[in-house]
């Protein structure tokens, strides 16, 4: 059989798809998609991602506050997330990090819950989901401190230089990859790919956003990953198919599944 598709980062609980999720969840195995980790952003989120985790065999869940989300934060509802830690199919930490691209919460705020929630994948002995934007120098000081390398997971869309990319690999992490590979403007994320090992790269949309070219400004989903495995191939001289086949490897080395 045909590897299938294994799809790291994805948000369906996202109100983007509130019209016909139920009909392109169903839709999803019968075109090439064979495991999806569905990822909190919001507190909200945390519940919903485990809901959908417990309707479909194919999707986990991963349960996080995205740092543009923090400020809701506090002591109750940090022991409600360290719950749904608890619950079946929830296979990482996340999203969680830095975000001073849109600066919504304070960088005190966000470096504080960041820290904390570092420390919940560490008490759960689960990978971590990292979003960092605009903040390279404080997300690896904060993950060195914390010895992220005993913890590992994935940098989520990773944007950052060549030099960034390489701190990363030597702590063990894996980089996700998904539709910026495909922009004529994505010469740096290129570039990382041809660096980086072919074992430490998993696919990933971050649906609703970020499409793939061709479909790239519209609303995003799994069934565009064909297209960031057709370019990562291209980028390592080797086929879809074989791009397909071990990244779905290393994502279930990455959620231990
Ligand atoms: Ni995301």
């Amino acid at each position: 059989m045909e590897a299938m598709i294994f799809e790291s980062h994805a948000h369906y609980d996202d109100e983007q798809f509130e019209e016909d999720r139920t009909e392109l969840l169903n839709s999803m195995q019968e075109n090439g998609i064979g495991t999806i980790i569905n990822v909190g952003a919001t507190f909200q989120s945390c519940t919903e991602v485990v809901q959908l985790a417990q309707e479909y065999p194919f999707i986990y869940a991963a349960v996080g506050v995205h740092p543009d989300e923090v400020g809701i934060l506090d002591e109750e509802r940090f022991a409600y997330l360290r719950e749904q830690c608890k619950k079946d199919k929830v296979v990482a930490v996340g999203e969680i990090g830095l975000d001073y691209y849109w600066d919504n919460e304070s960088h005190g705020i966000q470096k504080k819950w960041f820290q904390r929630q570092l420390e919940l994948a560490r008490e759960f002995n689960l990978p971590v989901i990292i979003h960092s934007r605009d903040a390279a120098k404080d997300t690896l000081d904060i993950m060195k401190a914390e010895n992220a390398e005993e913890i590992g997971g994935v940098i989520h869309c990773f944007s950052y230089s060549l030099e960034m990319a390489k701190e990363y690999l030597n702590m063990g992490f894996y980089l996700g990859i998904g539709g910026v590979v495909t922009f004529n403007n994505g010469r740096k994320l290129k570039e990382v790919v041809e660096y980086m090992p072919l074992d430490r790269i998993v696919l990933e949309t971050d649906c609703p956003y970020l499409s793939p070219v061709p479909n790239r400004g519209k609303r995003n989903s799994s069934l565009n990953l064909p297209y960031v495995a057709e370019a990562i191939g291209q980028i390592k001289g080797i086929s879809p198919e074989e791009v397909i086949k071990i990244t779905n490897q290393n994502a279930r080395n990455l959620y231990r599944l």
